[in-house]
């Protein structure tokens, strides 16, 4: 495995990325990791990242210097680097001439992170300040025309500095240069597969929970679907999976999941009918914080209810990402985790008392489609769109009624399958229909109508941090609003979100 030091930078899950794709398992960790930790986690090789602060700043972070002496062949990026040169004796200086975007480097050997590489190729730049002075054993392997100590190398010790970054796509010869580290370097294996996390995956999961029982809130959507099938492999049935029908869902969710989940995988499946459950406190209610309470509330309870219902129970399963783990823990995750509080049907763990056991906390989304299909989930569930866990209520400005929830079930479904028709869907990050309690005028036949608003929002994002609309073909919207507006009763108009985020949000509410 590859050892990743966080020290903030925004690229950070880049370099993971550009990591795993040469089939090698890296991890990132803050700075304050224990040197003990790291030697327990044997890495082959570590990266320190960039981050945004300047290395003379008072709070700047920092990672054990020993790390220098483990003999460890070492990747620095950017700050990484600067904190490397200052730590080992060199100098670091705010430079006079700041260099962001590309510069052309100019490489004076081609061994080591280089080999192979033409001598002259595009890096992509972005810091303030610069080395000035390198540490004893240290020297320079490449320039650009504004920084002189462009990157390092200390071929005995294999330490190795880079001002530009290599895990971004403006540095062509960057994944060459990653790679170069991982197996010319580091002597890295490509052993890292689905297959071999499957493998690894079940027996720790066989090891931690052992007898007791676990429970897990399935949605239906990718992350706790895997989750499910994932569990089920290593413990069959000692796993209750609880989907709530909370009257919130989607046309068809329901039954879909109890034949996939109960009839095709044949798991324990505890499927409730909470519908009143929801709906009566939602009753009259039009605060979108508030519904988001209601509907978490009613959630806790029900968990509650059916955790006390199964002898033994002692974990709570979740399909938490990589991406919310970072962010959460990362100190300089921005406001990130702030964004994302919300998401979660708030506090179940705690009430509960029971331990969490998250077998994908290290994995990518990406990975964790690619894990569904090894597990045998099909396209249909793998590649779906992302469901806020309020489900339709958000998507109802206003109050949720069953007639509003009747009507937006008909124009979502009507939506999706005419994203799907046009091979849209696996390319959107999400799409989907909101239904406005507004009326607006409109005319059928010869009679004049007075009905709902239909929104169409369609997004593409890597993320959900950050989301553009989607430019989706003229023809495809004509198709969408003509069905929607003929065959959805009590709706005479569609319109197209044409707002980004930011500063809009994906969803309505
Ligand atoms: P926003 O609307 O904040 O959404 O841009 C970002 C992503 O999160 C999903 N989302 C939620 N998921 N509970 C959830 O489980 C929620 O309350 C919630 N609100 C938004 C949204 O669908 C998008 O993918």
């Amino acid at each position: 495995m590859i050892l990743i030091i966080d020290f903030g930078s925004q690229y950070n899950q880049l370099i993971a990325r550009r990591v795993r794709e040469q089939h090698v398992y890296c991890q990132i960790e803050p700075p304050d990791i224990e040197l003990s930790r790291i030697r327990s986690l044997a890495p082959k090789g570590i990266i320190l990242s960039g981050g945004p602060a300047s290395i003379y700043e008072k709070n700047s972070p920092k990672v054990d210097p020993r790390i220098f002496n483990l003999n460890i062949p070492i990747l620095s990026i950017c700050y990484g680097m600067h904190y490397m040169i200052d730590t080992l004796g060199g100098k670091v200086e705010g430079a006079s001439k700041r260099e962001y975007g590309l510069a052309e480097l100019k490489m004076l050997r081609s061994t080591g992170i280089f080999y192979g590489i033409n001598t002259l190729t595009p890096c992509w730049m972005s810091h303030g300040d610069s080395a000035s002075r390198l540490p004893g054993g240290f020297e320079i392997t490449a320039s650009t025309e504004n920084t002189k100590i462009a990157t390092v190398e200390n071929s005995k010790k294999r330490l190795y500095g880079l001002q530009f970054h290599p895990e971004v796509a403006h540095t062509p010869e960057g994944k060459k240069m990653l790679r170069n580290f991982l197996f010319r370097i580091c002597g890295c294996k490509r052993t890292w597969t689905m297959k071999s996390f499957i493998g690894k995956t079940i027996e720790e999961i066989k090891g931690e929970v052992g007898e007791k029982k676990v429970i897990l809130g399935l949605s239906g959507g990718v992350d706790s679907s895997v989750t499910a099938v994932l569990l089920n492999r290593a413990i069959g049935k000692q796993l209750t999976c609880v989907f709530v029908d909370n009257g919130l869902l989607r046309k068809g969710e329901g039954e879909r999941v109890k034949s996939l989940f109960k009839r095709h995988f044949r798991m324990n499946l505890r499927f409730i009918n909470a519908r009143k459950m929801f709906l009566e406190p939602l009753k009259g209610v039009v605060d979108p914080e508030r519904k988001r309470k209601i509907i978490g509330r009613a959630f806790i309870r029900i968990f509650e209810d059916e955790a006390s219902r199964i002898k033994g129970v002692g974990f709570l399963a979740q399909g938490t990402l990589y991406p919310d783990l970072i962010e959460s823990r990362s100190p300089f995750g921005g406001p990130s985790a702030v964004i994302k509080s919300h998401h979660n049907v708030g506090g179940l763990p705690k009430k509960m008392r029971l331990r969490l056991i998250e077998p994908l906390r290290h994995l990518f989304k990406d990975e964790v489609r690619v894990l569904g299909k090894e597990l045998g989930l099909s396209d249909d569930i793998v590649y779906r769109h992302p469901f806020p866990g309020p489900g339709l209520a958000v998507r109802i400005i206003g109050e949720v009624t069953a007639r509003h929830l009747s009507i937006l079930r008909q124009a979502d479904d009507i939506l999706i399958t005419e994203i799907k028709k046009s091979n849209h869907y696996q390319r959107l990050w999400q799409s989907f229909a909101i239904l406005l309690p507004l009326k607006s005028v409109g005319i059928m036949g010869d009679r004049r109508t007075y009905e709902h608003i239909v929104v169409i929002r369609a997004v593409n994002s890597r993320d959900a941090m950050t989301a553009d609309w989607a430019r989706l073909p003229h023809s495809l919207l004509a198709r969408i609003s003509n069905r929607i507006i003929n065959e959805v009763r009590g709706v005479n108009r569609a319109v197209y979100d044409i707002s980004s985020k930011p500063p809009s949000t994906i969803e309505w509410e």
